[in-house]
């Protein structure tokens, strides 16, 4: 803890799923403790001769383990002297055992190739690892640190659990959506990167090509690509942000996509063809539970293509080589 209060910066590595996993807790570790976070796929910063600053913390997040760019962005920062903290899932791992610190996911086996509870848990962890660095910095107090707790530890599973049992509605969704050979995936802040990791997830299973975009980057350039019949998924969580998602997905909709809107039922809701409206839940576990029902859709999408949804083509679970 003493060390922790005395970071200045927090380096963040990591590849796919865990990638995704860290760029949502960038937004989670700036708001809640105020540390400026930097996050790079691991095969980049390996390459790429990073800054790294006095003060810096490098955290870097594997299921595995064993991933094999992780695993060198860690050497590289230990032998550049700085402190690596790993959060992983496999107990005795490659990185788990390199690592300065661990902090152990425990998500059971994943057996599926395509991360899901892995990468949920990674983000929930990632959570809590921000709540505990906003208390230790005084960013934030004991009361609203136990209301989070309370939030992460009861209303995160119960939230997740009512989103699966709904699992025939995200089915019914998919039986447009699994015809299509290309979507988008919109949302402003987090909900932009829950929206990178739920395409990432439809091109994993289903091989529908699937590309996410900040929505308010649509105008410059992409909006081009819209055309009749396009299933753009939008996900919106935030309320700061849901009137301007909204005018995105109305400036879709006009051009004839077909829009798939998951967000609380209180969301402006025109332009939608198709909703999945989110429980009430506190609003820091909405892109989780969002990110539960992207993964839905991918799961269903691919079984209605046929695919085999546990081991796609051309990947392995543990990336062991470059
Ligand atoms: C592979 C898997 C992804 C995973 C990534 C990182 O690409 O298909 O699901 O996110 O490796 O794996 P790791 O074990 O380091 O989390």
């Amino acid at each position: 803890d003493e060390e922790l209060k005395e970071i200045k910066k927090m380096f963040i590595v990591a590849c796919g799923s865990a990638y995704h996993a860290g760029v949502t807790a960038k937004y989670v570790i700036e708001g809640l403790a105020r540390i400026p976070v930097e996050v790079d796929l691991a095969s980049e910063f390996r390459y790429r001769n990073p800054i790294l600053e006095e003060g810096t913390m490098v955290v870097v997040i594997s299921q595995s383990g064993e991933t094999a760019d992780t695993l060198e962005a860690l050497r590289q920062a230990k032998q550049r002297g700085f402190k690596v903290l790993g959060i992983v899932n496999v107990v005795g791992s490659s990185i788990a055992r390199e690592a300065d610190a661990v902090i152990y996911t425990h998500a059971g086996r994943e057996v599926s190739v395509a991360s899901t509870k892995a990468y949920t848990v990674q983000t929930a962890l990632l959570s809590l690892f921000a709540l505990h660095l906003g208390l230790l910095r005084g960013n934030i107090c004991e009361s609203e640190a136990q209301k989070f707790c309370f939030s992460l530890s009861r209303e995160l599973p119960e939230k997740i659990d009512e989103v699966i049992a709904r699992e025939d509605e995200v089915r019914a969704l998919c039986l447009s959506l699994s015809q299509k050979e290309s979507a988008f995936f919109i949302g402003r802040g987090v909900d932009a990167h829950i929206c990178a990791e739920g395409a990432l997830k439809l091109k994993e299973v289903s091989y529908i090509n699937a590309q996410a975009y900040p929505a308010g980057e649509l105008k410059h350039g992409t909006i081009s690509l819209i055309c009749k019949g396009l299933p753009v998924i939008a996900v919106s969580t935030q309320l700061s942000t849901a009137e301007k998602t909204a005018a995105n997905i109305r400036e879709v909709a006009a051009r004839g996509a077909d829009v798939y809107l998951v967000a609380p039922a209180d969301f402006p809701q025109d332009g939608a063809k198709y909703i999945f409206s989110l429980p009430k839940a506190a609003e820091p576990l909405l892109p989780i539970i969002a990110a539960t029902v992207t993964q839905l859709l991918a799961y269903h999408a691919a079984l209605l293509r046929g695919c085999n949804v546990d081991k796609p083509r051309n990947l392995a679970k543990s990336v062991t080589v470059e």
